[in-house]
């Protein structure tokens, strides 16, 4: 007898073949239809008993939640609603599921409600979905920078610099808190410490990748990022994944061909590869665009939003541009903005952000080209002298998804923009010795996996595409 997942059965051509297989119980009707799903699909397959031939008792403990094992045959289905069925021949009940403590029933749930019970949301229609379509989008990201010749590299997570200043930083730390030791000056003397020195989780690991992509060429990180910022928004979370592409070679137009060439290519794979949870995801969609008020609901569907991406050019734009687009709209004369736009220079918040990328211009936009005085140091400085080669990619509904530059190569010229910011020279030693050796054009850029995730499955909070969010104040689980 083949063992088989509920995928398999629904799809291939195993009709009146003897079978086997497991799964959990998300509903039982009628003493005698099952419907069972065992993860590998958002579909369930329906089992049907022979409810004259089963034991009282076992009746009883086939619950909504029990882990079940059944050997049957599969049939074409009489009832409506599925092709395919199992005859049940034997039922075995792996793991009960009391149904009076079990939190997960048969009925919708609200996010919220599921996220306190994050250990078993993924039992629900929702979130084996959007974690089915994270998995297939994390191949994804692999199999494009796999065909295009970079390599997987691997940064450190554990670093000993906030050489981005990209913001607060986790410590890491063996040191007793209770009774560090201290130098002559009364501070925590890390010296002591386990490394010798103040330790930190990475906010990026783009300074490393630099290094690689100085000899390898082409090369991406895809690894666990740490922001200990306190933004307790529905795009943000202290950790998150990042991939960051890193390219010697290429200027800031290269950069922002791959950052439009990347995304498509994984959306494509996406619609190609998920299909029934996509399909599931765009219903989930539309339902919650309804509760909302006619002004804020999307004009796409999710699966139009997607086809409308992958089908169209992002359209490039330079800051003063968008300054120029900004300073004169209608929500900025209105005083609609929280924060309004008087000149150039300003920071752009996400209000801006997402009045250029859905009210007007309709797609994704790449702003191009910001002051250098709102942006990182290591971006390479424009003939103007006041601009940097950096390029943001916003997204709708979700704001920045991509934050990327081409690099500072010169060595005078990076050394000077870090006395201005007051960098230490000895703390980047390594990364300065890129612009002494063999310095080339590079750029790159850094996307947050789980705002893509997010973007595809259409949640509108980032804690739920990632299984166990970290945020301010919760690292439950
Ligand atoms: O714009 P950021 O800060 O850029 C960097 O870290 C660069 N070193 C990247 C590079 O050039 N290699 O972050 C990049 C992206 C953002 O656009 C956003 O999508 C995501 O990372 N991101 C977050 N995602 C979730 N939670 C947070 N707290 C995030 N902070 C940034
Ligand atoms: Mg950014």
């Amino acid at each position: 007898m083949m063992t088989k997942n509920v995928a398999e059965l629904l799809t291939a051509d195993l009709l009146l073949q003897e079978v086997h297989l497991q799964g959990w119980v998300r509903t039982f009707r009628s003493n005698r239809f099952i419907a069972l799903n065992d993860g590998s699909t958002i579909n369930n397959i329906q089992c049907v008993i022979d409810f004259e031939n089963t034991s009282e008792e076992t009746l009883k403990r086939i619950t909504t939640g029990a882990a079940i094992s059944v050997k049957g045959t599969l049939v074409e289905s009489q009832g409506r609603g599925q092709s395919v069925e199992i005859q049940v021949s034997e039922i075995e009940i792996l793991g009960d599921s009391n149904p009076d403590e079990y939190p997960i029933q048969p009925k919708k749930h609200s996010l919220e409600f599921l996220r306190e019970n994050a250990h078993l949301r993924v039992r629900t229609n929702t979130f084996s979905a959007v974690m089915r379509v994270r998995s297939k989008l994390s191949f994804a990201v692999h199999k494009f920078f796999q065909e295009n010749d970079f390599h997987y590299m691997n940064a450190p997570i554990i670093t000993g610099s906030d050489a981005e200043g990209a913001g607060e930083m986790f410590r890491v730390s063996t040191l007793d808190p209770e009774k560090t030791p201290k130098t002559e000056d009364g501070k925590t003397d890390y010296s002591k410490d386990f490394f010798g020195k103040e330790t930190n989780l990475t906010v990026s690991g783009q300074l490393e990748a630099e290094t690689y992509a100085m000899g390898l060429s082409k090369v991406y990180t895809f690894g666990p990022t740490f922001r200990a910022e306190n933004s307790n928004t529905t795009r943000h979370l202290a950790e998150f994944w990042m991939i960051e592409p890193e390219v010697a070679f290429i200027d800031l137009d290269g950069n922002m061909d791959l950052a439009e060439d990347f995304i498509k290519s994984v959306l494509s794979y996406a619609l190609k590869h998920c299909k029934d949870d996509l399909e599931f995801l765009d219903q989930r969609f539309a339902q919650e665009e309804k509760a909302k008020p006619q002004q804020q609901r999307s004009e796409l569907g999710l699966l139009e939003k997607l086809y409308f991406v992958v089908d169209n050019n992002f359209k490039r734009v330079s800051y003063t541009e968008a300054i120029e687009i900004l300073k004169n709209s209608k929500p900025n004369k209105k005083k609609k903005f929280q924060f309004p736009i008087h000149e150039w220079g300003a920071d752009l918040q996400s209000e801006h952000e997402r009045y250029l990328v859905e009210k007007h211009f309709k797609s994704p936009v790449i702003l191009f080209d910001y002051p250098a005085n709102i942006k990182a140091f290591y971006m390479r400085l424009n003939e103007d002298g006041k601009t940097v080669r950096a390029m943001d990619v916003l997204f709708p509904g979700i704001g920045e998804i991509v934050g990327g530059s081409q690099r500072e190569e010169r060595y005078e010229v990076l050394v000077e923009k870090m006395k201005a910011l007051g960098i230490e020279e000895d703390e980047l030693w390594w990364y300065l010795d890129l612009r002494k050796f063999g310095t080339a054009v590079h750029s790159g850029f850094g996307l947050g996996f789980e705002r893509l995730v997010q973007f595809v499955t259409g949640m509108g909070n980032i804690r739920d595409v990632i299984p166990y969010p970290r945020t301010p104040q919760n690292a439950e689980f």
